[in-house]
């Protein structure tokens, strides 16, 4: 059963099981948006589920903000994922490939794909059962002082087209380029082994399923392709997919009143 607008379950909880029965096949790639502004008693409960190396790392932020961010996205990965394995959010076992992407560890023949993003308030979880896929959102701000000069780790013809616009159309264009050149090479799994100024990204409006050519330190030539995410006005999103085939995309707003619900 696909879920369109008129048959999605009204509750988050029911949400989750519902994809969880019915596995992620026909190209359905699923998206969670997850506020992080979360409150104690949600952060609290949220925090049970991570493991030892996850408490550690949230004990080693400076910041009380970047904590609670890191361990509610946290969370929410664990609560999406087990409900699609069918284990509580404390039992999923992840796995780094490449240069450090976090995957499921599961048998080949069972895969569950997922990407991860936070900016500021907000996060991703993307998850697919056919590719692997990366995702990446940007919080829109001024693109002045040192964020403008990461201008020279894009591609000629990218940094020509940034430069072309005036300081107040620039902040739309460099993310959404920004995050497209990101959930490319999150997808690969290389990170940032791949030089972004390698591959190209369009700059303009964004088609379903674009082709990015990377090259760079990955595995030989690679081809991804895109896919825009549309998540809210005040950020850029985008979706890359490794390999061919169709996809269609869903992004449903997460309820944390409802992860916790069995
Ligand atoms: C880690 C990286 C893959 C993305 O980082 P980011 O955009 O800063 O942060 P995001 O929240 O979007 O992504 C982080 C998530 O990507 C995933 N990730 C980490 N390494 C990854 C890799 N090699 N491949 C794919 N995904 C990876 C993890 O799920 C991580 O989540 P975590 O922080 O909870 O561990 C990498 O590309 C990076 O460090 N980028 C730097 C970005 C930068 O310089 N931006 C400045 C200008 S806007």
């Amino acid at each position: 059963m696909l879920f369109t607008a008129g048959n999605l379950p009204r509750d988050m909880s029911r949400l989750l099981e519902a994809v969880g029965a019915h596995p992620l096949r026909d190209g359905r790639i699923v998206c969670w948006s997850i506020p992080l502004d979360v409150s104690a008693d949600v952060l609290e409960a949220g925090e049970r589920w991570l493991d030892d190396s996850e408490r550690e790392r949230a004990g080693r932020y400076h910041f009380e903000h970047h904590r609670r961010r890191f361990v509610a996205r946290r969370a929410a990965r664990r609560r999406i994922l087990g409900s699609l394995l069918q284990v509580p959010p404390e039992a999923v076992p992840f796995r780094e490939v490449g240069s450090g992407k976090p995957e499921v560890d599961q048998p080949s023949e069972e895969p569950l794909h997922f990407s991860a993003s936070h900016s500021e308030e907000h996060a991703v979880v993307a998850v697919s059962a056919q590719a692997p896929l990366g995702v990446d959102i940007e919080v829109y701000r001024m693109v002045e002082g040192s964020l403008w000069e990461v201008r020279h780790l894009f591609a000629d013809t990218e940094r020509s087209a940034l430069e072309r616009l005036s300081e107040r159309e620039r902040a739309r264009v460099f993310f959404d380029c920004w995050t497209r050149k990101e959930a490319c090479v999150k997808a690969d799994g290389a990170g940032l082994q791949i030089d972004l100024d390698t591959y190209e990204v369009p700059v303009g409006p964004l088609g379903a399923g674009v082709s990015v050519e990377l090259s760079g330190r990955t595995q030989g030539q690679r081809s991804v392709r895109l896919f825009p995410l549309t998540l809210g006005d005040e950020m850029s999103a985008a979706l890359a997919v490794v390999g061919p085939g169709d996809f269609s995309i869903e992004v449903h707003p997460w309820d944390w009143s409802e992860a916790f619900r069995h």
